[in-house]
């Protein structure tokens, strides 16, 4: 299995209980590196242009007010087999879902504050890291 990235958001409510260190330990326990990471507040346009997909949901506004209600860590993670090791390290979106152990069973409050966001696909994920990432801010 060659190397692979995915993109990482550490989530506001996470950011905002102290628990950046944590999940990173989690991370890389798991195995995965963090080759890139930053802490920004997103622009109501940066989070509405990140989640477009979602645009017709339900909870699209919801899910942008609290992207952007606080901190965030962006991150780029690399490792074997890196989106689907990640998603799996994350768990279920829904923490109530969540296996023992995984990042949003331990930290996650609810579904739309779960804590983390985690590419869905290599396709997606290079997407995702050129939006916040330039090549030079990337070592892997
Ligand atoms: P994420 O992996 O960042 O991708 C889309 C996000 O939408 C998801 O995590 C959840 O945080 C959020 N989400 C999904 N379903 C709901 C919901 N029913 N209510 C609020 N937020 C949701």
């Amino acid at each position: 299995m060659a190397i692979q990235r995915t993109f990482s958001i550490i989530k506001p409510d996470a950011t905002e209980r102290n628990l950046t260190g944590a999940i990173n330990a989690v991370i890389e326990e798991s195995g995965l590196r963090i080759v890139a990471q930053k802490r920004i507040l997103m622009a109501r346009r940066e989070a509405e242009a990140f989640y477009a997909v979602h645009k017709e949901r339900p909870f699209f506004g919801e899910l942008v007010d609290f992207m952007i209600s606080a901190p965030v860590v962006v991150q780029v993670l690399e490792g074997e087999n890196a989106v689907l090791r990640y998603r799996d390290v994350m768990g279920a979106t829904n923490p109530a879902n969540a296996a023992e152990g995984t990042i949003r069973k331990r930290f996650a409050r609810s579904i739309g504050e779960n804590s983390v966001h985690g590419s869905d696909s290599p396709e997606n994920a290079a997407i995702e890291i050129a939006q916040f990432f330039s090549g030079n801010e990337i070592v892997g």
